[in-house]
């Protein structure tokens, strides 16, 4: 037998700026960009979320605009084209076939650039067709969601939803930029406002106690959308992730410990039971609560903790429970977490505000009770969680992830 090995090491960097107004013509940010792909007028393709080009009639125009004035850096290939907004374009396949079908229409190759404006959704369907045309082209990502800003626009991968499942196609793929315009939040309904601080709850309970005891502060000007908390809560968030996926030893996540995906598992099988219905932000709110709620059943955060997280979550509005989650499988929806997450079961839960650990077995039986507790919390001003904490301990903890 003769073996050889093969190792090298790949740097990987792209810059974030959080910024307003970046497409009128005068602002120099974008076209600096692409200067730095090489001293030339790189071809762009533009992708635009059409909830956003509903929200800005005028944006074709304006990035027409803006490249006729950076012609030396900036060759507009096409027209703007519109993406469907929202989880719709990450589940009908033929939103991907058109994204790869323009760009090998306008003739791109790896050195071109794919600029895409819009929702994680958006930015996801773009991002995923980017990656794989010729393998990979440069992508700019322009998120203009709370939570495109804060989370899914700062991170290193992409996905489609199929077969029914989410994010089941995608890829690891570092963008080249992203650049967060502030001012496109102005048009993003409440309920998308809302949606994105879930986000930010995560990360803060499982990294940075500082951080919600920020948002529990703002918690009342956050629920009003005041543009200084909002901003301020999406560059910490956005900074806490991409810290995690930097320095966390595992960007492209192939161990088994996933706690960026804190309440995620019952997040990604709500939004699958209810065909998008409950938005991702809402989802992950409900099971940051049920995670939250089933630690403290297991005696790792004490009640008044559980009431601040619950309160900050009521109290930022949003949802704490849906119906969908009474009739969910837990142990099919923890079986396909692990799944797709591969390796090792491994399950996010809090042992404090700012502390979490990661747990092999989950007793479903107590999750299921932690269900039936948010239920009856709807509705019910002041939640007191069931104080019979005894059966959690005494209760087997069992069962693989299944
Ligand atoms: N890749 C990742 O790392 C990652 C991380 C987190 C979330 N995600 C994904 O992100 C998606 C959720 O993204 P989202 O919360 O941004 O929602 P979304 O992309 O579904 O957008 C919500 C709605 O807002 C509209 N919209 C977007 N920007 C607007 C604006 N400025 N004005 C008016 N309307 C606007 C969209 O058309 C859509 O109807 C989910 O599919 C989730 O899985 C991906
Ligand atoms: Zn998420």
């Amino acid at each position: 037998m003769r073996t050889l090995e093969q190792q090298f090491t790949i740097h990987h960097a792209f810059p974030v700026y959080f910024s307003r107004n970046v497409l009128r013509a005068e602002d120099p940010l974008l076209a600096a960009l692409l200067l730095r792909g090489g001293r030339k007028s790189h071809k762009v393709l533009c992708f635009v979320d059409s909830g956003v080009l509903a929200s800005y009639p005028t944006l074709g125009r304006q990035i027409e605009r803006y490249a006729e004035v950076h012609r030396n850096f900036m060759e507009l290939c096409g027209p703007v084209l519109p993406v469907a907004g929202g989880e719709k374009c990450k589940s009908e396949p033929h939103v991907v076939e058109s994204i790869l079908k323009q760009i090998q229409e306008y003739h791109l190759c790896r050195h071109s650039f794919v600029l895409a404006i819009g929702g994680g959704a958006v930015l996801d369907a773009v991002g995923y067709g980017a990656a794989v045309a010729h393998r990979g082209l440069r992508l700019i990502r322009m998120p203009t969601t709370v939570l495109g800003q804060n989370d899914a626009g700062v991170g290193v991968k992409n996905g489609v939803n199929a077969f029914g499942r989410k994010n089941f196609v995608g890829t690891f793929a570092p963008p080249f930029a992203v650049i967060n315009d502030f001012d496109f939040l102005d048009t993003l309904p409440p309920q998308d406002l809302r949606a994105g601080m879930a986000e930010a709850v995560k990360v803060a309970l499982i990294l940075d106690r500082q951080f919600f005891n920020y948002l529990f502060n703002q918690r009342f000007d956050l629920a009003a959308f005041r543009r200084q908390p909002m901003e301020e809560m999406i560059v910490r968030c956005a900074a806490l992730h991409m810290n995690h996926i930097g320095t966390g030893g595992d960007p492209f996540e192939t161990g088994s410990a996933r706690p960026l995906d804190f309440g995620h598992w019952s997040a990604h099988k709500l939004e699958e039971i209810t065909c998008g219905l409950v938005s991702h932000g809402e989802a992950v709110a409900i099971g940051i609560a049920l995670d939250s709620l089933y630690s403290y059943h297991l005696q790792m955060i004490g009640e008044s903790e559980l009431h601040r997280i619950f309160m900050l979550l009521a109290d930022l509005g949003l949802p704490l429970y849906h119906p969908a989650l009474a009739v969910l499988d837990i142990g099919c929806a923890l079986g396909e977490f692990r799944e797709h997450l591969g390796g090792e079961p491994a399950i996010t839960l809090l042992t404090g505000i700012g502390r979490k650990k990661e747990v092999d077995r989950i007793d479903t039986t107590l999750m299921a009770r932690c269900v039936e507790e948010l239920r009856q919390h709807v509705g019910a001003k002041n939640f007191s969680p069931s104080a019979d904490r005894e059966t959690a301990r005494t209760v087997p903890v069992y069962g693989e992830l299944n």
